[in-house]
């Protein structure tokens, strides 16, 4: 149980570096959360400082669920999958609420991408492929991070009459969706009444 805590804390710790608040205070001396939908993630740091800045802290905010998950799998004494699904978890959860930063972060997606991407290769590669492709056709970026998180459960409990994934990891990502999708009750409202901003638009 130590070692569980250990790696729940690790990953908690780990998630909470919001590198979209970070490169934004070094770049331009912001409070990203201040800035376009105030929400700190790379969408919002697409908005606010550009392309380059925002791949930055998606590639990051994907690293930091994936190196989460990987301690978990170091530390984890068994194959029941609660090691690295509670650290990668842990890690979302740090996202979402960081302790460095007053407990106001993000929405979870890249994050959430990196702890999936690990854990259900091919269910969040395909769930991946559809949320991309649904912000191509829509440019609503919230749009397809709750397509993601919503079809990967699907395609989890899909794949696992075919592969032997511990079935912990489909339960995980139920709770991760639905987490997801309250993180972006905000974003749902605005896409139902039509105002939600699009890629390459300001936001009000
Ligand atoms: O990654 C979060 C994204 O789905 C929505 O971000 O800034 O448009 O609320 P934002």
């Amino acid at each position: 149980v130590f070692g569980l805590i250990l790696v729940i804390l690790i990953g908690y710790l780990l998630g909470s570096l919001s590198f979209s608040y970070i490169i934004a205070k070094k770049i331009k001396k912001v409070d990203i959360r201040q800035h376009g939908s105030g929400n700190a993630g790379a969408t919002n740091t697409l908005r606010v400082l550009g392309l380059g800045p925002a791949l930055c802290v998606l590639a990051l905010d994907v690293l930091k669920g994936i190196v989460a998950v990987w301690i978990g799998v170091i530390f984890s004494p068994d194959e029941l999958g609660w090691y690295p699904a509670l650290a990668g978890f842990a890690a979302i959860l740090g996202h979402n609420w960081p302790v460095y930063y007053g407990f106001r972060g993000g929405k979870g997606v890249a994050t959430t991408i990196g702890v999936l991407a690990t854990l259900v290769f091919f269910p969040a590669l395909f769930a991946g492929i559809i949320a991309i492709g649904s912000i191509f056709v829509t440019r609503f970026v919230s749009l397809g991070s709750i397509l993601f998180a919503v079809l990967t459960p699907v395609f989890t409990f899909f794949f696992l009459a075919y592969y032997d994934y511990p079935i912990l990891y489909g339960y995980l990502t139920v709770i991760v969706a639905v987490l997801s999708v309250w993180r972006h009750r905000t974003n749902i409202k605005r896409l139902l009444a039509g105002s939600e901003s699009k890629i390459g638009q300001k936001s009000s």
